[in-house]
Protein backbone atom coordinates (compact mmCIF):
# COMPACT_ATOMS: atom_id res chain seq x y z
CA UNK A 1 0.00 0.00 0.00
CA UNK A 2 1.29 3.36 -0.89
CA UNK A 3 1.90 5.80 1.77
CA UNK A 4 3.13 9.52 2.23
CA UNK A 5 4.58 9.17 6.02
CA UNK A 6 5.35 12.56 7.39
CA UNK A 7 8.84 13.36 9.03
CA UNK A 8 11.18 16.68 10.08
CA UNK A 9 13.33 16.36 7.29
CA UNK A 10 10.29 17.94 5.74
CA UNK A 11 9.25 20.65 7.56
CA UNK A 12 9.68 24.09 6.07
CA UNK A 13 8.92 26.13 9.41
CA UNK A 14 6.37 27.64 7.30
CA UNK A 15 3.63 26.95 9.32
CA UNK A 16 0.90 27.47 6.20
CA UNK A 17 2.99 25.50 3.77
CA UNK A 18 3.83 22.69 6.33
CA UNK A 19 0.03 22.58 7.04
CA UNK A 20 -0.96 22.34 3.68
CA UNK A 21 1.76 19.62 3.23
CA UNK A 22 0.78 17.21 5.90
CA UNK A 23 -3.03 17.51 5.30
CA UNK A 24 -2.09 16.11 1.46
CA UNK A 25 -0.10 13.49 3.29
CA UNK A 26 -3.03 12.29 5.64
CA UNK A 27 -5.99 12.95 2.92
CA UNK A 28 -3.75 10.66 0.14
CA UNK A 29 -3.04 7.82 2.95
CA UNK A 30 -6.48 8.03 3.59
CA UNK A 31 -7.31 7.31 -0.53
CA UNK A 32 -4.33 4.89 -0.37
CA UNK A 33 -6.14 2.46 2.71
CA UNK A 34 -9.65 3.18 1.50
CA UNK A 35 -11.11 -0.20 0.81
CA UNK A 36 -12.95 0.73 -2.66
CA UNK A 37 -11.50 3.89 -3.94
CA UNK A 38 -12.44 2.63 -7.38
CA UNK A 39 -15.45 3.38 -6.95
CA UNK A 40 -14.33 6.29 -4.65
CA UNK A 41 -18.39 7.86 -3.38
CA UNK A 42 -16.83 10.58 -1.49
CA UNK A 43 -14.99 12.09 -4.09
CA UNK A 44 -11.81 11.65 -2.38
CA UNK A 45 -9.38 12.00 -5.38
CA UNK A 46 -10.91 15.11 -6.94
CA UNK A 47 -10.86 16.91 -3.59
CA UNK A 48 -6.80 15.70 -3.08
CA UNK A 49 -6.67 17.56 -6.59
CA UNK A 50 -8.26 20.52 -6.01
CA UNK A 51 -6.69 20.57 -2.83
CA UNK A 52 -3.11 20.19 -4.59
CA UNK A 53 -4.28 22.97 -6.70
CA UNK A 54 -5.11 25.33 -3.98
CA UNK A 55 -2.01 24.90 -2.65
CA UNK A 56 0.38 24.80 -5.50
CA UNK A 57 -1.61 29.13 -5.98
CA UNK A 58 -0.86 29.68 -2.03
CA UNK A 59 2.66 28.43 -2.10
CA UNK A 60 3.11 30.15 -5.44
CA UNK A 61 2.00 33.54 -3.94
CA UNK A 62 3.83 33.28 -0.95
CA UNK A 63 7.44 32.30 -3.39
CA UNK A 64 6.39 35.50 -4.91
CA UNK A 65 6.53 37.69 -1.62
CA UNK A 66 10.01 36.58 -1.06
CA UNK A 67 11.92 37.77 -4.42
CA UNK A 68 13.10 34.92 -5.09
CA UNK A 69 14.90 34.23 -8.08
CA UNK A 70 13.16 34.68 -11.04
CA UNK A 71 14.31 31.57 -13.23
CA UNK A 72 13.52 29.40 -10.01
CA UNK A 73 10.37 30.55 -9.19
CA UNK A 74 9.33 30.03 -12.98
CA UNK A 75 11.01 26.34 -12.71
CA UNK A 76 9.22 25.85 -9.46
CA UNK A 77 5.79 27.26 -10.50
CA UNK A 78 5.99 25.37 -14.08
CA UNK A 79 6.93 21.75 -11.97
CA UNK A 80 3.17 22.24 -10.04
CA UNK A 81 1.32 22.93 -13.51
CA UNK A 82 3.20 20.46 -15.03
CA UNK A 83 2.69 17.83 -12.13
CA UNK A 84 -1.51 18.50 -11.92
CA UNK A 85 -1.88 18.45 -15.39
CA UNK A 86 0.12 14.81 -15.51
CA UNK A 87 -2.39 14.01 -12.40
CA UNK A 88 -5.53 15.03 -14.43
CA UNK A 89 -4.83 13.17 -17.03
CA UNK A 90 -3.97 9.84 -15.07
CA UNK A 91 -7.72 10.42 -13.72
CA UNK A 92 -9.00 7.56 -16.43
CA UNK A 93 -6.03 5.13 -15.07
CA UNK A 94 -6.10 2.78 -12.58
CA UNK A 95 -6.28 4.57 -9.35
CA UNK A 96 -2.90 2.80 -7.94
CA UNK A 97 -1.22 4.78 -10.98
CA UNK A 98 -1.83 7.57 -9.87
CA UNK A 99 -1.14 7.23 -6.47
CA UNK A 100 1.97 5.93 -7.23
CA UNK A 101 2.83 9.23 -9.54
CA UNK A 102 1.63 11.58 -6.90
CA UNK A 103 3.86 9.87 -4.08
CA UNK A 104 6.94 9.86 -5.96
CA UNK A 105 6.57 13.46 -7.11
CA UNK A 106 4.94 14.93 -4.02
CA UNK A 107 7.94 13.41 -1.94
CA UNK A 108 10.72 14.48 -4.38
CA UNK A 109 9.41 17.72 -4.95
CA UNK A 110 8.37 19.19 -1.09
CA UNK A 111 12.19 17.83 -0.40
CA UNK A 112 13.44 19.28 -3.39
CA UNK A 113 12.01 22.08 -4.89
CA UNK A 114 10.09 23.70 -1.19
CA UNK A 115 13.15 23.06 0.83
CA UNK A 116 15.02 25.86 -1.27
CA UNK A 117 12.31 28.29 0.15
CA UNK A 118 13.23 27.50 3.67
CA UNK A 119 16.72 27.94 2.61
CA UNK A 120 16.08 31.03 0.95
CA UNK A 121 14.51 32.09 3.91
CA UNK A 122 17.34 31.08 6.08
CA UNK A 123 19.54 33.24 4.16
CA UNK A 124 17.06 36.02 4.07
CA UNK A 125 15.23 38.35 6.34
CA UNK A 126 12.34 37.26 8.11
CA UNK A 127 9.60 36.86 5.81
CA UNK A 128 7.59 33.50 7.65
CA UNK A 129 4.86 35.17 8.96
CA UNK A 130 4.36 36.70 5.30
CA UNK A 131 0.91 35.96 4.19
CA UNK A 132 0.26 35.19 0.55
CA UNK A 133 -2.90 37.50 0.82
CA UNK A 134 -0.72 40.42 2.26
CA UNK A 135 -2.41 40.20 5.50
FE1 LIG B 1 4.43 22.26 -1.58
FE1 LIG C 1 6.02 23.44 -4.55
Amino acid sequence: MKRLDWNSDLVLDIDSVDSQHRYLFDLFNRISESSDVVIDEEGLIDKLLEFTQYHFDHEEKFIAKLGFPAAEWEHHRRQHREFLEACRALRGSPTWKLLDYFQDWFLAHTLGEDMRIKEYLDQGPDLKGVSPEGR
